[in-house]
């Protein structure tokens, strides 16, 4: 482990999201340990994967103190909780279950996670929040956003199950960091895009906007993804927070405000916005953690 590389258990891992971000985590001289119901898909990837139903507590508080690979049985010493806790592991939408049980596996799994790793004393959470908590996502019909651009003051009043299970999951973050004063930051994730679906989609995406509405025209690259947790891991003592974990700009080819001018002529915008900044705006991302993305969009596909 290269120096200042943290041991790291992150749930979820064998995902969507968390196959590209476990990979820029250990390439940033972390060490991991994956909680899946599955195993991590690149088997040459090197990450060990502990199968864990995070619904059950008991598992989780179990599993926290797991060696992160064999060799861990070579040291001669058990291991013990881990510096930072990832929480990506959910039904990552609705109409996967039914809602009742993406409610209950939700709540109960981020429950589990955020109170294990608060009573054993990890003083790093990340939580996987979302961008449906802006409340358009998954509303019946068309609804409009309250204002523009999206940042994390918002009003989030989310209409369906999943985003209210992610909001919860926000609460919970809050409640577990006001007690144990640990860091506990929910990351409202925009829509993951790994690095094949940019061929794929970004055509649609970008010449059928009214396709994007619903995401408010903002993604985020999978691996720059990586990047926003290894920024705060690297920023610890900021308690509660929610960052928007979304890129930069904005996924047409109008800039910003001439575009929500033309398609969202009646929502507010109350503040002066950059050129082609996302709607789901990453601007607290970039201030408080420097983050800077390296996968615009435009580098894989030129409208
Ligand atoms: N994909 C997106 O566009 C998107 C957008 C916003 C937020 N998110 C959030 O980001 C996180 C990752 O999303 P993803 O797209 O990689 O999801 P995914 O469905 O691809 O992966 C989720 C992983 O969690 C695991 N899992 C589910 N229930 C579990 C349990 N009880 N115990 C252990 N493991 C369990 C699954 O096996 C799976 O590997 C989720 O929390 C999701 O809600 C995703």
């Amino acid at each position: 482990m290269a120096s200042g590389g943290k041991r790291i258990v992150f749930t979820g891992g064998s995902g969507k999201a968390g196959r590209h971000v476990i990979p820029a985590l250990l390439k940033r001289g972390h060490k991991v340990l994956n909680l899946d119901l599955v195993d991590f898909p690149d088997p040459k990837a090197g990450v060990f994967t502990l199968k864990t139903d995070l619904t059950d507590s008991g598992q989780v508080f179990n599993a926290l103190t797991t060696h992160y690979d064999f060799e861990g049985y070579e040291r001669g010493h058990a291991e013990t909780a881990p510096d930072v806790v990832i929480h990506f592991a959910a039904y990552a939408r609705n109409m996967l279950v039914p809602d009742n049980e993406c409610f209950k596996g939700n709540v109960t799994a981020t429950y589990n996670v955020i109170e294990a790793a608060s009573k054993l004393g990890v003083k790093m959470i990340l939580v996987a929040s979302s961008e449906t908590t802006y409340g358009v996502c998954f509303s019946e019909g068309k609804t409009d956003y309250h204002s523009f651009p999206l940042e994390e003051d918002y009003d989030v009043d989310p209409m369906d199950t999943y985003a209210l299970s992610k909001l919860c999951g926000e609460r919970t973050a809050r409640t577990f960091a006001r007690r144990y004063g640990n860091d506990i930051y929910s990351l409202r994730i925009g829509n993951v895009i790994e690095p094949h679906e940019y061929e794929r989609d970004f055509p649609t995406h970008v010449n059928q906007p009214e396709t994007r509405r619903r995401n408010a025209w903002s993604y985020i690259d999978a691996r720059d993804l990586g990047q926003i947790c290894d920024l705060c891991i690297q920023k610890s003592g900021l308690g509660f927070q929610i960052f928007n974990a979304t890129n930069d700009t904005i996924t047409t080819k109008e800039p910003t405000a001439e575009f929500l001018k033309k398609y969202e002529p009646n929502t507010p915008v109350t503040r002066e916005m950059g050129e082609f900044e996302g709607p789901l705006s990453n601007r607290k991302i970039r201030e408080v953690l420097g983050f800077k993305e390296e996968h615009d969009w435009r580098r894989y596909y030129k409208p």
